[in-house]
């Protein structure tokens, strides 16, 4: 799980450069489908029930689960989340983040950072014997203390020898309530915040779901493993290991 979990964090490291205005999400989606390729690991949504292309990029209103074109070109001022899901030795790894391109409004900004947030609120509630309605709980505190919406069709999710395993991680709910944690389980964190309404509608291709009043809406996602202390994040990027966000066992012994 950490090789396949760094393997999809590394591909969101590479990728990031590439994240520029007149950028179509097609090129977006090749360069991640080779680098993952050239890493011996296969991207686990190409063929997914379906799924067309290699990962999800989902600009602006797009909530999750956006295909890739040629025809879609980022512009400055959009933002844009790009899922990458690998599967290495046996294991899948999952992660997305959502990118600035180009100069950014402030509003859609400070979507993206509360959002950011919202992960970590979640993030920081993972611990053997708590309950995953703890995460829910954390993160429509954050949310909606800035007016924004959560939404709850889709959640966050088990992984390991599958993509999507048991239990259903959702984005909202009651503190001390739902599936209990244990030490060794693995499992996503990735609230989708909108500024407008939760609703969602699934677009005529049966993939891109978008905000139902078109709102913009911004997602992160990190794969957790549970530890004795708390929690190890698998997926950090570079700059989130520069930060030594993990807890250590050190606090446990002391
Ligand atoms: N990577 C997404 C997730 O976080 C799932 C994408 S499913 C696909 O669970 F079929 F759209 F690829
Ligand atoms: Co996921
Ligand atoms: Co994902």
């Amino acid at each position: 799980m950490r090789a396949s979990c760094r393997l999809a964090a590394d591909t969101l490291d590479y990728i990031e450069p590439f994240v520029q205005p007149g950028v179509n999400t097609l090129k977006l989606n090749d360069l991640c489908h080779k680098f993952i390729l050239e890493h011996g690991a296969i991207p686990s949504p190409l063929n997914y029930h379906g799924f067309p292309k290699s990962i999800c990029i989902s600009p602006n209103q797009v909530i999750c689960h956006g295909i890739p074109k040629r025809k879609v070109v980022l512009k400055s001022g959009d933002i844009v989340n790009l899922d990458v899901t690998v599967f290495l030795n046996g294991f899948h790894g999952d992660t997305n983040r959502t990118f600035f391109v180009g100069e950014v409004a402030s509003h859609a900004k400070k979507l993206v950072d509360v959002t950011y947030q919202c992960m970590w609120r979640g993030i920081e509630q993972v611990r053997p014997s708590g309950r995953i309605g703890d995460i829910g709980a954390a993160i429509t505190l954050l949310a909606h203390s800035h007016n924004y919406s959560v939404v709850e069709d889709y959640c966050g999710h088990g992984i390991g020898r599958e993509f999507h395993e048991d239990p259903q991680v959702v984005h909202f709910g009651q503190a001390g309530t739902g599936h209990e944690m244990k030490a060794g389980m693995t499992f996503t964190i990735e609230p989708m915040i909108n500024v407008g309404k939760k609703e969602c509608k699934v677009l005529k291709d049966k993939w891109t779901v978008e905000t139902y009043d078109n709102s913009l809406s911004a997602q992160f996602e990190h794969t957790i493993l549970v530890t004795d202390v708390g929690y190890e994040v698998l997926t950090l990027g570079t700059r989130e290991r520069e930060l030594n966000v993990n807890p250590t066992t050190s606090s446990h012994l002391s």
